[in-house]
C-alpha cells in the first residue's frame, strides 16, 4: 500500500520524483563485435552475395529458432515485402494487417500493388482481433499479417486455424518480438513465414537489417530469388532471373554484427522478461491500471512494457498519466504505435486511389480509407501505455515504476492504494 499522496506531491506539480535515479543504460554493442568486424575487414574483399558472414548467420538464425530456412536481408520492411511475394501476394490482392505498425508492415503490400485492410484490435490492446481479421477476409484476401506489437503475441493458434479454413497466408511481422514465444513456441513459426528486423531499435541492433524464417523450402528458395534478383546463386535456381526481383540482401558487415547480437539475445531477452515480472507484480492491485492482454501461455519478449489505463476509473487517459510518470523519473510513453490509417498516404488514397503514380492495385475504390475504419485501434493510443525498457533496466526499477505508479494513483483517487 503507498501512502496517501497529495497534488503537490506530484513531481509535475514540484514534488519530489518518486525515482531519482537516472533510468539505466549501457553500450548496445560489444567488444566481440569489434573484434569480428575487425576479422571480416582483413581478409578477401567483402563478398555482395552469399557471402560467409551472410551464409553463417543464416544458420545461425536456423538453429536459434528451430527453423530448417532462414534468408537474412537488408531491413525488417524488406523481410516483409520478401516474405508477402514469397507466398504469392500479387496486383489487387488484399492483405489484412494490423492499423498499429510501422510503415515497415505496409510499404511491402503497396509495393505489390496489393491493398491493405486494417483489422481492428481487441480492447484496450495493440494487438489484431481474430474476429476483426475474420470480419475482413473477403474473396480477394491472400494473406494476413498478424504484427506482434511490442514483443507481445497475437492470438496465433486461434488465427491459424481460421486462415487454414479458408486457405490464406499466413505472414507474422515479429520485428519487435524477437524470441517471444506462445505455448513454448517462437511467434514468427506458427505462419507460413516470420519476418524480423533488427535495425537499431530493436531487441538485437545490427545498424540495418532483417531475416525472415520459414518450413517450406520452395518459399524459401523464391525468397531467396526475390531478395537477390533472382540470380542462379544456388542449385536449383532458374538459369536466368525469371521474375521481376530486387536487391535487398543483407551485407557481410551487417551479417557479422547480428551474429554476435544474435549469441547474446537470449540473455537480454531474460533481463526484459525479469523487468516485466517484476513491474506486473508491482501495479497488480493498484485500481484503473491492468496488464496488456495476452493469450494464453505467452511469453512476450517486452520491447516495451505495457499496461492499459482505465481512464473511467482514473479521471486521466494513458496520454496524461505517461507524462505524470516521466515527470517521477520512469521513462514511459502512450501513443506507442502509430495509426497508420490516418497517415497522409491512406488520406490521399481515401481520396484518390489513383494518386501515386507507382501504385495501381486495380481495385481500389474512392473512399476505401475512412478514419474510422478501425475506432478500438485508434482509441489505443490514449488507452495504453508503456514503460521504455532495454537489456539495461533492472526489476529494482520495475518496482521504482510501480512505486511512481501507485503514488499517480493515489493522488488521483485521493486515497492510498
Ligand atoms: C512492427 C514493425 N514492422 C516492420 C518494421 C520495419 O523494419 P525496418 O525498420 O528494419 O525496415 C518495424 C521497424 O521499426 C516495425 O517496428
Amino acid at each position: 500500500m503507498t501512502r496517501l499522496y497529495r497534488e503537490q506531491d506530484l513531481a509535475l506539480n514540484g514534488g519530489k520524483p518518486s525515482h531519482a535515479k537516472p533510468w539505466q543504460t549501457g553500450p548496445f554493442h560489444h567488444p566481440d563485435e569489434v573484434e569480428a568486424l575487425g576479422k571480416l575487414l582483413c581478409g578477401p574483399a567483402l563478398p555482395m552475395a552469399r557471402g560467409p558472414a551472410v551464409m553463417a548467420y543464416r544458420q545461425q538464425l536456423q538453429e536459434a529458432y528451430g527453423m530448417p530456412y532462414a534468408v537474412p536481408v537488408s531491413s525488417g520492411s524488406a523481410a516483409i515485402h520478401v516474405a508477402l511475394s514469397a507466398v504469392g501476394v500479387r496486383a489487387g490482392d488484399e492483405v489484412i494487417v494490423s492499423p498499429l505498425t510501422d510503415y515497415g508492415s505496409i510499404i511491402g503490400i503497396l509495393q505489390l500493388n496489393a491493398i491493405p485492410v486494417f483489422a481492428d484490435v481487441q480492447p484496450d490492446s495493440l494487438l489484431m482481433d481474430i474476429e476483426s481479421i475474420c470480419a475482413c477476409i473477403t474473396p480477394h484476401t491472400t494473406a494476413i499479417m498478424p504484427v506482434h506489437n511490442g514483443g507481445y503475441a497475437v492470438d496465433m493458434p486461434a488465427l491459424m486455424k481460421r486462415a487454414r479454413a479458408r486457405n490464406l497466408a499466413v505472414v507474422e511481422d515479429c520485428a519487435q518480438a524477437h524470441l517471444a514465444t506462445l505455448r513454448g513456441r517462437f511467434l514468427g513459426t506458427f505462419g507460413d513465414v516470420g519476418a524480423w528486423s533488427t535495425n537499431e531499435s530493436k531487441h538485437m541492433k545490427s545498424g540495418e537489417g532483417g531475416f525472415l524464417l520459414t518450413r517450406d523450402r520452395k518459399l524459401a528458395e523464391t525468397a531467396d530469388l526475390f531478395a537477390d534478383k533472382c540470380y542462379p546463386r544456388f542449385p536449383g535456381a532458374p538459369p536466368t532471373p525469371a521474375f521481376p526481383a530486387l536487391n535487398v540482401r543483407l551485407n557481410e558487415v551487417n551479417a557479422t554484427l547480428a551474429a554476435v547480437q544474435l549469441r547474446h539475445l537470449p540473455k537480454w531477452i531474460a533481463r526484459r522478461q525479469a523487468f516485466a515480472a517484476a513491474f506486473h507484480e508491482a501495479i497488480a492491485g493498484i485500481p484503473g491500471l491492468a496488464a496488456m492482454h495476452q493469450p494464453r501461455g505467452a511469453q512476450p519478449s517486452y520491447w516495451w512494457v505495457c499496461f492499459a489505463v482505465d481512464s473511467e476509473v482514473l479521471g486521466v487517459d494513458a496520454v496524461r498519466l505517461c507524462a505524470l510518470l516521466n515527470a517521477e523519473g520512469i521513462p514511459a510513453g502512450a501513443r506507442l504505435q502509430q495509426y497508420v490509417p490516418g497517415w497522409e498516404v491512406f488520406r490521399r488514397l481515401h481520396e484518390d486511389p489513383l494518386a501515386f503514380g507507382s501504385y495501381r492495385p486495380g481495385r481500389l475504390a474512392v473512399g476505401r480509407y475512412p478514419l474510422d475504419v478501425a475506432p478500438r485501434a485508434q482509441a489505443a493510443g490514449a488507452r495504453l501505455g508503456g514503460v521504455r525498457i532495454t537489456q539495461h533496466n533492472t526489476p529494482a526499477e520495475a518496482r521504482a515504476a510501480g512505486r511512481a505508479l501507485g503514488k499517480i494513483v493515489s493522488v488521483l483517487l485521493g486515497r492510498r492504494v
